[in-house]
């Protein structure tokens, strides 16, 4: 036995398919499958930290604030002003590959000289428009913020105001809106002013220089709150803050075609305030209870799929929870049922 000479194992696989064996595995050693768990597994990861105890946690949140400054300025680049948008300059949509824009005269006039905001910004509520919200009497707590920030004009009316409030100091609009509710506002004009007056005083900060199509409406928005008097004001993002905000998320992994709104404000929130916390990002279809929930608090209309990377974007942010920079609400804030009526 022991003058056997050593040999190679013997396999019954022929050399092709042991070559292919090889391939593959360098070839996922190169090349990792990224499998991201499923909503059931994160539901469960979530419910698992559940009671435990959040608490800021400073150095982390000054460690991400760096970041976001380094990568991406949100004081002073989120939107466009006088000062970083200069007459002349030429800019890139940062959601077409091929497009670039040169700011004009009549554009340039549009901008504030700086960022109109009094920064930093103290507490602030982001609040993502997910059916979490419906429910969860959060609306006092979302209010009791200094600065409300809000995605895509979302309704707050009355039936709405117990869970979501009605504060608003800046409320997001994609030119899409713009197109499909108002008719771009080619035609009638006031039912878009009559629609924003429950956002009060607050600012309507619009993707303009996205995509191309997007410019005109975005501008006409603009005109038409001039022309009516009314007492909110657009400000437009910089493509350039968009696109850099999208590379900081891709470094961190996701890999969505582009971030969605929520995201894009969040992001700009922790570098505009001192303490953040956001309500209503949750895309999941079941709440924590294990209940089926509508997709947005006032509809159950779904997105469209393969646009945004919901899951990865939950997960970012919920990273972010457990570090302690910002307070992501989950839970019902008050009983509905015990507060007072309004
Ligand atoms: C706070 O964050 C820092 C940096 O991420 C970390 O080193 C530290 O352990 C955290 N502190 C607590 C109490 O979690
Ligand atoms: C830009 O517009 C202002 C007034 O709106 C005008 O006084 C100025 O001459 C214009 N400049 C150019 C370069 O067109
Ligand atoms: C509208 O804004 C003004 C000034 O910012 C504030 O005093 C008022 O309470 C706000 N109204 C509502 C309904 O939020």
């Amino acid at each position: 036995m022991a003058g056997l000479a050593w040999k190679w194992p013997r396999t019954r696989l022929p050399v092709g398919a042991s070559a292919l064996g090889v391939f593959v595995l360098c070839w996922l050693y190169v090349f990792p499958v990224y499998r991201l768990p499923d909503e059931k597994e994160i539901v469960q990861g979530v419910l698992l930290q559940q009671g435990r105890a959040w608490r800021r946690n400073h150095t982390a949140l000054a460690l991400f604030r760096k970041l976001l400054e380094e990568c991406c300025d949100p004081g002073q680049l989120f939107a466009m002003t006088k000062q970083n948008s200069p007459m002349g300059k030429n800019l890139w949509f940062d959601g077409e590959l091929l497009y670039s824009f040169t700011i004009d005269n009549a554009t340039y006039s549009l901008f504030p000289q700086a960022t109109p905001l009094q920064l930093p910004l103290r507490k602030c509520s982001v609040v993502g428009n997910g059916g979490i919200l419906k429910r969860s009497g959060c609306g006092r707590q979302i209010d009791s913020a200094d600065f409300v920030m809000r995605c895509n004009l979302p309704p707050l009316s009355r039936e709405y105001s117990k869970d979501v409030g009605t504060k608003t100091q800046l409320v997001t609009a994609n030119p899409s809106i713009i197109q499909k509710r108002f008719q771009n506002l080619l035609w009638s004009r006031k039912a878009f002013v009559d629609s924003v007056k429950v956002y009060n005083h607050s600012y309507i900060y619009m993707p303009a220089f996205s995509m191309k199509t997007g410019t005109g409406p975005s501008l006409r928005v603009y005109y038409t709150l001039q022309d009516f008097g009314a007492k909110q004001r657009v400000l437009f993002a910089n493509p350039n803050f968009l696109r850099d905000i999208g590379k900081f998320w891709k470094s961190k992994g996701i890999h969505a075609k582009r971030l969605s709104t929520g995201l894009f404000l969040v992001s700009a929130a922790l570098g505009l305030c001192e303490e953040v916390t956001i309500y209503g990002f949750w895309p999941f279809s079941v709440d924590l209870r294990g209940k089926f929930i509508s997709h947005h608090y006032y509809d159950n209309v779904l997105p469209d799929s393969g646009f945004h990377a919901m899951p990865e974007e939950f997960l970012q942010l919920w990273f972010l929870h457990k570090s302690g920079v910002l307070r992501m609400q989950l839970e019902q804030c008050e009983d509905p049922l015990m507060q007072p009526a309004t």
